[in-house]
C-alpha cells in the first residue's frame, strides 16, 4: 500500500480551515494529528480542545498520533474525535497489551509507535494485534528534523515480523520525509509515510501530496 498521512502539526495555525481545505480536496490518504505533552517529548503542540474543531471540518480519516504520558486516559477523547487510528507510543505505555485492547473496545485501530532506538523486537508479543506499527524516523517533538537513516533496516526487521506473526499491521514512518527519500521508503515496505514541513511548506502542496504518492 502507498499512502499519505500529512501532518497538520506543520500547517498554519493562523487559518487551519484553509490547510484543512486543501487536504480535504488533495489526494491525501489520512490527516496525521501530533498530541504532546512537554513531558513525554520537549514540546507541546495542541490538544482536544482545538482537534475537536479540526474533526468537524476534516472529510479524512485521523490518525492521531500522541506522544504523551499515560495515553491510556485519553482514549475516550480520542474516540470522541471521531478518530480512525490511535497512535500510542511502547515507550510510554507500562501495559501495552491492555491499552491495545481498551483503544479496539473503543471502535479504533490500534498503532504503536517506536522512538528511533527502540528495537521492533520489543513487539514480539503483540504485533499479531496491532493494525499499525508507526516507526519514528526523527526524535518527537519537532516538525522539520532530517530523517535518521538507520530507520531502513528497522523497516525491514518490521516487515519479517509482521510476517513471521501473519500481523495484518501496516508500517507508517514519521519524521523527515521528503520527494527525494518518499519512494525509496515506499520501496523499502512503507505503507503509510507522514508528512509535515515537506507538504505544508511547498509551494504547492496538493501536487506534493501527489509527488509523494509517486502520481
Ligand atoms: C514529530 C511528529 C511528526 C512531524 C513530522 O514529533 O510526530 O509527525 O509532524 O514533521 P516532518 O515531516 O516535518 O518531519
Ligand atoms: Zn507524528
Amino acid at each position: 500500500m502507498r499512502m499519505i498521512a500529512p501532518s497538520l502539526l506543520s500547517a498554519n495555525f493562523k487559518n487551519l480551515q484553509a490547510d484543512i481545505d486543501m487536504i480535504n480536496q488533495s489526494s491525501a490518504d489520512w490527516l496525521h494529528l501530533d498530541v504532546m505533552d512537554g513531558v513525554f517529548v520537549p514540546n507541546i503542540s495542541f490538544g482536544f480542545p482545538v482537534l475537536k474543531h479540526v474533526a468537524e471540518i476534516c472529510r479524512k480519516p485521523l490518525d492521531v498520533h500522541l506522544m504523551i504520558v499515560q495515553p491510556e486516559k485519553f482514549i475516550k477523547e480520542v474516540k470522541d474525535l471521531g478518530a480512525y487510528m490511535m497512535n500510542v507510543h511502547y515507550e510510554a505505555c507500562r501495559h501495552l497489551h491492555r491499552v491495545v485492547a481498551e483503544i479496539h473496545q473503543a471502535g479504533m485501530k490500534a498503532g504503536v509507535t517506536l522512538n528511533p532506538t527502540t528495537p521492533v523486537s520489543v513487539l514480539e508479543d503483540i504485533i499479531a494485534d496491532l493494525d499499525m506499527v508507526l516507526l519514528m524516523s526523527v526524535n518527537p517533538g519537532f516538525g522539520g528534523q532530517p530523517f535518521i537513516e538507520n530507520t531502513y533496516p528497522k523497516i525491514a526487521r518490521l516487515r519479517e515480523l509482521i510476517e513471521k506473526h501473519n500481523s495484518h499491521a501496516l508500517i507508517e514512518v514519521d519524521g523527515g520525509v521528503t520527494v527525494a527519500n518518499a519512494q525509496s521508503l515506499y520501496d523499502a515496505g512503507v505503507d503509510v509515510l507522514v508528512s509535515g514541513s515537506t507538504v505544508f511548506r511547498a509551494p504547492n502542496p496538493l501536487a506534493t501530496i501527489d509527488e509523494i504518492l509517486g502520481k
